[in-house]
């Protein structure tokens, strides 16, 4: 079968990462989280105490960043590797969600992770989630998903998540977390969060994993067949 580009973008922790394994999985593409990107980029400012602030200095940090998506052999996912490191847990840590969002509204840092997320569609056979993939980087793409869920719904999903990683973490913080990067993601100058005009809109907050991907599924048939014909 024609092989195409599927796009997820979407509001924080409302699936959109899980759906797009899945589709992955069963489609045999590669799956891509452009949010790790930024969190990578994040990772590497604290850790290097970069004054993000100040364009020179996010340039001057750039050029010694790199980024590389590497297959986990077992789990079958890409993961994030920052300057040949494994950081794909670390970047999931709240100290990053904090200051995500302020980094990734940065003009350099968002032309240097788009310009290396454009390169990755050359081959079709993708699904990229985050937040500007169906607007900015793949506006082309065959298959464009909009996720959306309550807020309760999507804070209690992340807080289950991070609470069996960390007991000491409580759902007000996560809260008012994702609160805080919808706000910044969606009113950002440069490529906010917004729907594509030819994204379908996905809100999971009755639906199963299974039921998700049954409908997706379909979705993806005829995205594939319209493109063929
Ligand atoms: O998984 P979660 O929804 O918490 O977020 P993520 O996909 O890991 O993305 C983390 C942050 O990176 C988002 O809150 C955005 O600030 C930024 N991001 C972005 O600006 N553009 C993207 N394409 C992906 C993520
Ligand atoms: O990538 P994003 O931040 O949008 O969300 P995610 O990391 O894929 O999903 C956050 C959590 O919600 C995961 O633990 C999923 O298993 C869960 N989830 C769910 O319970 N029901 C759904 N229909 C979709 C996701």
């Amino acid at each position: 079968m024609k092989k195409i580009i599927i796009t997820i973008d979407g509001y924080s922790s409302c699936g959109k990462s899980t759906l797009a394994k899945q589709l992955a999985r069963k489609l045999d593409y590669t799956y891509i989280d452009s949010g790790a990107m930024y969190r990578a980029i994040t990772l590497y400012f604290i850790q290097n105490r970069i004054d993000w602030v100040s364009p020179e200095a996010v340039v001057k940090a750039l050029a010694d960043i790199h980024l590389d998506f590497v297959m986990n052999v077992m789990s079958g996912v890409c993961e994030m590797h920052l300057n040949d490191e494994n950081v794909e847990h670390l970047i999931r840590e709240m100290v990053i969600a904090e200051k995500v969002s302020e980094v990734a509204a940065i003009k350099e840092v968002r032309e240097f992770a788009v310009a290396q997320q454009k390169q990755m569609g050359a081959r079709k056979g993708i699904v990229m989630d985050g937040r500007d993939i169906g607007t900015v980087v793949f506006p082309h793409a065959e298959l464009k998903i909009f996720m959306t869920a309550d807020i309760d719904i999507r804070v209690e999903r992340r807080f289950k998540e991070l609470y069996a990683k960390n007991r000491n973490i409580t759902i007000e913080e996560v809260k008012q977390n994702l609160e805080l990067r919808d706000y910044i993601d969606a009113n950002r100058e440069i490529s906010p969060l917004r729907k594509a005009d030819d994204a379908i809109i996905l809100d999971n907050s009755q639906l199963s994993l299974n039921d998700q991907l049954e409908l997706v599924m379909q979705w993806v048939e005829d995205a594939t067949m319209a493109h063929t014909s």
